[in-house]
């Protein structure tokens, strides 16, 4: 019996301890995708995998299970000043055209495979993974990866269900009710608006069509083609492995997105990028939200965006603003200001899972980024929302939708409206009963997000590829969806039969016709 159990004790180490070799590819610059990055690599080290991971944010791991690959060379395809506020406010700057952001992600996506330690991690054969993890964002040149190391591809969507990612492993989301991902507007459309999505749809199309896949499959042949190449395999074409991925896991949820039809190997686990366990509170800090009676206001325009880079006119009117709050105020700004009101404090770092789980916290203004707009639901804190760039718009218009937002434009004179919006979300209580009311929602999962990430990358490896998942929609040529070809069946039928039973006609019946016809000209 003892003998058993230690078998059995064995055999459940061994068949959980199925430690994988993946490489995860985030090689965007900006912080919230570091952030989601972080997150998929912590759930996989937890999950007992060995990880490889490129990014432009490099430190020193913890865990001898994880090794970096530094791609910070990638800040230079970021165009300088590309966030200028005063631009942004002068409405001089719009981030609504694909055309930009798939332009400067195919130059990204360029830097990173050419960067020498991507290059030396490609030109060993003795690298080898068991999944190739990339994030999408605006190009599909990282599916190749998958290619040159033989193993499953999934890819990694930062934001909530969209079309361009959907057509990936399934089909296109309908335009007539899902927008596109730079769209702001929010279903039920209206005619225009169903008008505008449809268009935003077939442009992004014709613009991979005419360019960017093109561009994409030239840089697999030229870098990743020959690496498959030297491992002894034949390399498929770039589009097989465009259409080839395993799951999608999206940091989307229902609590924050929409409830769209979406495929089996769509994996929505919204917030993984939470840590667990709330950490405690710097004793100074805490000491000022434990003994605010009035509770606390915490304002953070995230991490892109620099409070200095505000102009003087919005930073002194704001100030002055905060300061005729009975609330305490945290504004998290990387510089300090003159003459700060008392209730005011001016934090340069900010723990701001920490301060959102605080209970006096009364409300959060933001930016509206979709990373601090999880975090908001995950504590059920109500916001202010004052979108500058990209999906912030949506995200802002979605939370007010909802019922636990306000949205504030971005203005030089936006402080008295931002006052207005602070005393009726601290008056009415509507705001933080929604946003408790979602929190639940977002909460009430049968898996935690991290865990079921690491579950179904675990699912792909083992099954070597899902292959059981895929949508057999993937192949289906439009023109068979519409049954365009049953439509051409019948117009020639149709056309044919006229045509005959006029020849039967004329032939049999000749000349009745002929008279009538005269008569009525
Ligand atoms: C597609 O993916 C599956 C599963 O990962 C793999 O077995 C197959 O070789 C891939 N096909 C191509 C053409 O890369």
């Amino acid at each position: 019996m003892w003998a058993m159990n230690l078998l059995l004790a064995c055999l459940a180490v061994i068949s959980c301890s199925e430690a994988a070799k993946i490489l995860v590819i985030y090689p965007v610059p900006a912080r919230s995708h570091g952030n989601l990055g972080d997150g998929v690599v912590r759930h996989l080290l937890k999950a007992g995998h060995e990880v490889t991971y490129i990014t432009p944010f490099t430190y020193k791991p913890a865990s001898p299970k994880l090794r970096l690959i530094d791609v910070s060379d990638n800040v230079k395809a970021a165009p300088e000043n590309l966030l200028n506020l005063d631009d942004i406010i002068n409405k001089q700057m719009t981030f609504d055209s694909p055309l930009i952001v798939m332009y400067i992600m195919l130059d990204m996506m360029r830097m990173t495979i050419e960067n020498p330690n991507v290059q030396n991690l490609l030109n060993d054969p003795k690298e080898q993974f068991d999944a190739v993890i990339g994030e999408w964002m605006f190009s599909e040149a990282v599916a190749g990866f998958g290619a040159v190391y033989n193993c499953p591809f999934i890819w990694t969507s930062s934001v909530d269900v969209h079309w361009i990612v959907t057509r990936l492993i399934d089909q296109p989301t309908n335009p007539a009710y899902s927008g596109d991902p730079l769209s702001s507007a929010l279903p039920p459309f209206s005619f225009w608006q169903r008008l505008k999505e449809l268009y935003a749809q077939l442009s992004v199309q014709l613009l991979r069509f005419l360019y960017f896949d093109g561009a994409e499959s030239r840089l697999y042949e030229k870098y990743l083609a020959p690496m498959v190449a030297k491992r002894g395999l034949k390399p498929p074409s770039f589009y097989e492995i465009q259409y080839n991925s395993s799951l999608i896991i999206a940091n989307a949820h229902v609590s924050l997105g929409q409830a769209l039809a979406i495929p089996q190997n769509f994996i929505p686990v919204g917030g993984y990028h939470i840590d667990e366990e709330v950490k405690p509170l710097p004793q100074d800090l805490k000491k000022i939200m434990d003994e605010a009676k009035h509770g606390v206001v915490y304002f953070s325009m995230g991490s892109n965006l620099k409070s200095r880079q505000l102009p003087k006119e919005i930073k002194e009117s704001l100030l002055k603003m905060f300061g005729e709050l009975k609330q305490t105020v945290l504004w998290k700004f990387e510089e300090d200001l003159p003459n700060t009101p008392p209730n005011v404090h001016i934090l340069h770092w900010a723990p701001q899972q920490s301060i959102l789980a605080h209970p006096n916290l009364a409300l959060f203004i933001t930016h509206g980024g979709l990373l601090s707009t999880t975090e908001a639901i995950h504590c059920g804190v109500p916001i202010i929302g004052i979108p500058v760039f990209a999906d912030q718009f949506i995200n802002v218009a979605r939370a007010s939708q909802r019922g636990f937002a306000i949205k504030v434009d971005l203005s030089y004179t936006m402080a008295p409206e931002l006052k207005k919006a602070v005393l009726e979300m601290t008056s009415n209580p509507k705001y933080a009963q929604k946003a408790k009311e979602l929190s639940y929602i977002y909460h009430d999962r049968p898996v935690a997000p991290g865990k079921e990430l690491a579950h179904w990358v675990n699912h792909v490896i083992e099954t070597r590829g899902a292959l059981h998942l895929r949508s057999p929609a993937l192949h289906v040529p439009l023109y068979q969806k519409l049954y365009l070809d049953l439509l051409v069946v019948i117009i020639v039928t149709l056309y044919v039969g006229v045509k005959v039973s006029r020849i039967v006609k004329s032939t049999f019946f000749p000349s009745k016709n002929v008279h009538g016809k005269k008569k009525t000209n």
